[in-house]
C-alpha cells in the first residue's frame, strides 16, 4: 500500500468503499478479509462505507460497532467517488461490479482511487480466447493501457484470502496522457444476454428495505 500511495504521492487513505466483503461470520476468506479491512482503517482513520446484500443482521451490527457505515442500497458498484482519496476494495468481486465501478467514475479523477481487487491483468487473460469477451467489460478493456498494476505476493497463510487481488492505481501522467474524447464515450453498461454475477438493485430491494429499517432502528438504540 504504501508503494502506491508514494507512486500517487499521497500520504493517505481517506475513504475505503468495500463492495463484496462476503459472510465473514462463515467464510473463513472474508473474516481474513475483513481483518485487513479493519487494520487498513485502524492504520489510515479512514471513513468506511461497505456493502454486500449477502450480510446478515449480526453481521451488520457488528461492523457498526466497529465503526463502519453500511449502506443499505444496492448501488450495483456505481458509488461516484469525491475528492477524497479512496480506496475501493473489491476482494474477489464480480468483474460486471468492477466495470460499473469505473463506469461511474469514469473522469480524470479516477486517479483519486486505489483499487485493490482482482487483477485486471487476470480478468483480461481470463476472458481472451473465450467467446466471454462479449461478457460486456469495457471499462475494464479501456483503462487498462492507463491502468499501473502493483502485483501482491500471496504468502499468506489462507491462500484463498487474497489470491489474484493485485492493487490498481492511476498515475496522473497516464491519466493526463488519455485523450479527451475518451471520457465522453460513456454509456451506461448493459448486460442483456449476459449471465450477471452479482445481485441487481432489483433482486435485493426487500433485503435493503429490511436492512434499512434495521440500520436506523440499530442507530437509534445505539447512544
Ligand atoms: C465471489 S463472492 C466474494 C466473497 C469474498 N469476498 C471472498 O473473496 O470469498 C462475491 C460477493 O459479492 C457480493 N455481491 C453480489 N452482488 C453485490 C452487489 N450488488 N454489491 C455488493 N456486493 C455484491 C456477494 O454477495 C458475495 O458476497
Amino acid at each position: 500500500m504504501t508503494m502506491s500511495l508514494n507512486a500517487l504521492n499521497i500520504n493517505g487513505i481517506s475513504e475505503i468503499l468495500c463492495y463484496g466483503l462476503g459472510r465473514f461470520s462463515r467464510l473463513r476468506s472474508a473474516k481474513y478479509q475483513l481483518a485487513l479491512l479493519l487494520s487498513l482503517r485502524n492504520h489510515y482513520g479512514s471513513q468506511v462505507y461497505m456493502y454486500d446484500p449477502i450480510f446478515s443482521s449480526k453481521e451488520i451490527k457488528l461492523l457498526t460497532r466497529f465503526g463502519f457505515n453500511i449502506l443499505n442500497i444496492n448501488e450495483e458498484g456505481k458509488r461516484v467517488i469525491q475528492d477524497n482519496i479512496t480506496l475501493v476494495y473489491m476482494p474477489h468481486c464480480s468483474i460486471h461490479l468492477i466495470n460499473n465501478f469505473l463506469y461511474a467514475n469514469w473522469t480524470k479523477k479516477l486517479n483519486k482511487c486505489i483499487l485493490l481487487t482482482n487483477s485486471f491483468t487476470v480478468v483480461v487473460d481470463n476472458l481472451i480466447g473465450t467467446n466471454k469477451m462479449s461478457a460486456r467489460i469495457d471499462y475494464i478493456l479501456r483503462i487498462r493501457p492507463y491502468v499501473t498494476e502493483i502485483a501482491l505476493e500471496n504468502n499468506f497463510i489462507c491462500e484463498e484470502a487474497f489470491n489474484d487481488l493485485n492493487i490498481h492505481i492511476f498515475l496522473e501522467k497516464d491519466i493526463d496522457a488519455v485523450p479527451k474524447s475518451f471520457w465522453i464515450d460513456r454509456v451506461e453498461p448493459c448486460y442483456l444476454h449476459t449471465t450477471i454475477d452479482y445481485f441487481t438493485a432489483k433482486q435485493t430491494e426487500r433485503i435493503d428495505a429490511k436492512n434499512c429499517n434495521y440500520i436506523s432502528g440499530f442507530h437509534s438504540l445505539d447512544p
